[in-house]
């Protein structure tokens, strides 16, 4: 079996399984203040490894709801360091099994499963720290109640229920519609962006699912997209479908993207630059 088929099937069961459980009353708890969980979440991913591991046991696993990725190694500054402990797996998959939890909990249909996969190359070093080498190979992205199935592969473009998507021709800031989001933690933090991008963009949308934002960029409803304080499982798969549709994806400061580097520049690749000069005046 091909690793995308596997992803897209995977999701699709796992969405399946999300709108028959969330007929039921929810189990829903606090991982931390405002960072809820639900006993659907923890049904999506089990569902999801499940699959993964009967097709490919030898694959590493990252998903939200059983990795601590407090656990893992670190490095020398005290930074996860996600080498040291995939150095012998050539893909890891990194699952986010509903991504917009909290609209979810609140019967909002805006939420999707994520499932990226990551191709190791080599782990090497630099000065203080080991990384991966490797890139995304797969990334899909399955809003189950929206009926929305985003896909990409590396080198082969991207698509929306299986018709091939593009990011927007928006060129200039004034024109466009951006989305971004505010995380559980130091949220306040984003505020200074915000209030710049409001001051100069169309308008602001905040939709409350990091992976539906990322596609919906890919497939040109919006043309901009950043946030501050995320995971590897919650942008992994739409980093890859917005290139795929001819984005750009960096750090907010414009430095290729780190998974676990927690903040991220998503743009349809005319607005990057703009906005990265934007932000680097804050
Ligand atoms: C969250 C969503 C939200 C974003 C948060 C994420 P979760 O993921 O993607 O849009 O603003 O930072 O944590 O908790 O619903 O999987
Ligand atoms: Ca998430
Ligand atoms: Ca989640």
């Amino acid at each position: 079996m091909k690793i995308i088929d596997l992803a897209l099937s995977a999701a699709k069961k796992a969405g399946k399984l999300t709108i028959e459980q969330s007929q039921k009353p929810l189990k829903i708890s606090e991982k931390s203040r405002r960072e809820l969980v639900t006993n659907v979440d923890k049904a999506s991913e089990k569902l999801i490894i499940a699959e993964i591991k009967k097709h490919f046991p030898s694959h590493a696993i990252i998903a939200e709801e059983s990795t601590d990725l407090t656990t893992l190694s670190t490095n020398n500054s005290g930074n996860t360091s996600p080498a040291q402990n995939f150095a012998e797996a050539k893909y890891i998959w990194l699952i986010d099994p509903i991504d917009g939890t909290t609209n979810f909990a609140h019967g909002l249909p805006l939420y999707a499963v994520s499932i990226g996969v990551f191709k190791m190359d080599s782990v090497e070093s630099s000065k203080n720290f080991e990384y991966l080498s490797g890139e995304l190979v797969a990334g899909v992205v399955y809003a189950p109640k929206l009926g929305e199935m985003f896909h990409a592969e590396k080198g082969k473009g991207a698509y929306l229920n299986g018709k091939k998507i593009k990011v927007s021709k928006v060129a200039e800031i004034k024109d466009s519609l951006s989305v971004t989001g505010f995380p559980a933690h130091h949220r306040e933090r984003n505020l200074p962006y915000f209030q710049a991008m409001l001051g100069e963009s169309q308008a602001i949308r905040r939709l409350g699912s990091a992976a539906i934002d990322l596609c919906y960029v890919a497939c040109g409803r919006f043309d901009t997209y950043w946030e501050f304080g995320l995971k590897p499982w919650d942008i992994a798969a739409g980093a890859l479908i917005i290139e795929e549709a001819g984005g750009r994806v960096t750090d907010s400061n414009g430095e290729p993207l780190d998974l676990f580097g927690a903040d991220i520049l998503a743009t349809n690749s005319l607005l990057h630059k703009k906005v990265i000069n934007k932000f680097k005046k804050l």
